[in-house]
């Protein structure tokens, strides 16, 4: 494909949401550069299937970065490398510490060093905590609930630092649940353990789990299970370049909220599942967990009205197919 665009960096482009970014990128005609020390990234999909230069490297290494800002004329990064267990980040708060805020900060140190002032970075909604309002905008306050969400949150609160001491142009997003796959079947979600809603009901309609455990049938909501906003992948994707494109245009730095907008509740996804899988999918009810919101919905407004962004894929039932053609493939 012919390169017209500038060399992007794509930290985390192995991952789930940074490979299919990897793509977007690529049919806009961008160069990229994958950093990746593949701890939970597919080394396959950046050589084999997107056939993107892979540097398998660590955000923490100060000199790797060094050496690939030197190396590249990079005019951007797009920051994805991350843990992203929120479990583990309770039981091991240190590695979600260090990994991530550490790591963001070296980071932002090298590419303030080799004048790259430019960066895209996916947060999430658990900044927000316990809903006081819904759906969620960008100003409800903040109270992360876990090590995970807060590392997201001391992040963001340094890009805001480094904008003003350095004239770092950013943008981020708090996204909802990620969701779905590469409509072509070309990339998914590939998390190992896995945690996410969605994969794990494929996995029992695959017959790789015995059952799927709804947490709780008595919230406030329509079927009293919980409510959460589900996002397509390739949407996500189609976001940060827009992203990309008003920083690189001399956007100033912006924040926003990439959801769907909607709520499905668990038994909606398992009962769509059902009907796309056309498979049973056993269910086992248990008493809600601690910490679990009734209903996480967030607003994309502004995302609408500042990025031109609209969900192209917002219904379920196309989540769940994209989701399902990739796990078929995959666990063949
Ligand atoms: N999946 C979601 O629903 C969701 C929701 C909100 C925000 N996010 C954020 O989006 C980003 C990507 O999420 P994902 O689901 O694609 O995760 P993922 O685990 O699939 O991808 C993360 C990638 O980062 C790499 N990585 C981790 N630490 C690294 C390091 N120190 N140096 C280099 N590479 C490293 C991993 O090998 C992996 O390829 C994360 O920052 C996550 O916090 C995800």
């Amino acid at each position: 494909m012919l390169q017209v665009k500038p060399t992007i960096l794509v930290t985390g482009g192995a991952g789930y949401i940074g490979s299919h970014t990897v793509l977007a990128l690529q049919r806009e005609g961008y160069g990229v550069i994958v950093l990746d020390n593949l701890v939970s990234g597919h080394r396959e999909l950046v050589e084999d299937v997107l056939q993107v230069e892979l540097v398998v490297g660590d955000i923490c290494d100060r000199p790797t970065l060094d050496k690939l800002f030197a190396s590249y004329n990079i005019a951007a990064v797009l920051h994805f490398a991350a843990y992203i267990a929120v479990g583990e980040s309770v039981s091991d708060p240190a590695k979600y510490y260090r990994n991530n805020v550490s790591g963001t900060l070296t980071l932002l140190e090298a590419m303030v060093a080799a004048n790259v002032k430019k960066l895209v970075f996916p947060s999430t909604c658990a900044i927000y905590g316990m809903p006081k309002q819904v759906p969620m905008v960008e100003d409800h306050p903040k109270d992360p609930l876990n090590p995970y969400a807060s590392s997201k949150w001391m992040m963001e609160q340094m890009l805001a630092d480094f904008d003003r001491a350095c004239d770092l142009q950013y943008i981020v997003f708090r996204f909802f649940n990620a969701a779905g796959a590469n409509p072509e079947g070309l990339l998914g979600e590939d998390h190992y353990p896995e945690t996410h809603l969605i994969p794990l009901v494929l996995f029992t309609a695959l017959g790789k789990r015995e059952t799927i455990s709804i947490w709780g049938t008595d919230y406030p909501t329509p079927d009293g299970t919980c409510l959460r906003d589900y996002i397509h992948v390739s949407d996500l994707a189609e976001a940060h370049i827009l992203g990309l494109e008003y920083v690189l245009d001399g956007g100033k730095s912006e924040i926003f909220n990439l959801g769907n907008g909607k709520g499905f509740s668990v038994r909606e996804v398992i009962e769509t599942a059902k009907q796309v899988t056309q498979r049973d999918i056993k269910i086992l009810e248990c008493a809600r967990r601690l910490g679990d919101a009734p209903i996480l919905v967030g607003s994309s407004d502004k995302a609408r009205k500042i990025l031109g962004w609209s969900a192209q894929y917002p219904d379920l039932s196309k989540i769940i197919t994209d989701a399902w053609q990739w796990h078929q493939r995959r666990h063949r």
